[in-house]
């Protein structure tokens, strides 16, 4: 036996609760491109740009703070590997890489924008 008149009552809830799920999809899609855009206007990823980076400053630093865990090298060890991290990652990803602290183990730093430019540039320097 077919209802030819839709029983609206059951309807409505479940056309709300669709409605719902779609909407939140859609803010989790956006989330990232909201993120990227936030970052490249970010005074702090401005000011690592504007700086040209010193390889070897890089280097120490790294030994410091980055070796336990990615090696002398940056040959991996607790954290992978990072040889051509460079060709990977954008220079945007890298930064982001290092300040989030998205991936434990590995911990969010804070470096200076001068650090970070001195960092970045010893990370794209590895082959
Ligand atoms: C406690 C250990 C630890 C320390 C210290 C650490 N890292 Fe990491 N790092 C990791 C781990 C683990 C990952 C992998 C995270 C993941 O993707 O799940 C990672 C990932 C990365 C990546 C991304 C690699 C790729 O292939 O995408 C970069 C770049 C990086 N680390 C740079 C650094 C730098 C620079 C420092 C120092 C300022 C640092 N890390 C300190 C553990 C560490």
């Amino acid at each position: 036996m077919t209802n030819p008149v839709p029983n609206l009552e059951a309807e409505l809830p479940i056309r709300q609760l669709v409605i719902t799920l779609v909407l939140i999809g859609m803010s989790i899609a956006a989330l990232p491109i909201g993120f990227h855009l936030l970052e490249m206007r970010d005074p702090y990823v401005q000011q690592v740009l504007a700086k040209p980076g010193v390889t070897d400053r890089g280097y120490e630093i790294f030994q410091v703070n980055c070796a336990a865990c990615h090696g002398a090298t940056g040959d991996g060890m607790v954290g992978p590997s990072l040889r051509a991290v460079g060709d990977r990652k954008s220079r945007l990803g890298l930064i982001h890489q290092v300040i989030s602290g998205e991936t434990p183990p590995m911990p969010k730093f804070q470096p200076s924008p001068e650090v970070m430019a001195d960092l970045l540039a010893y990370l794209e320097s590895l082959k």
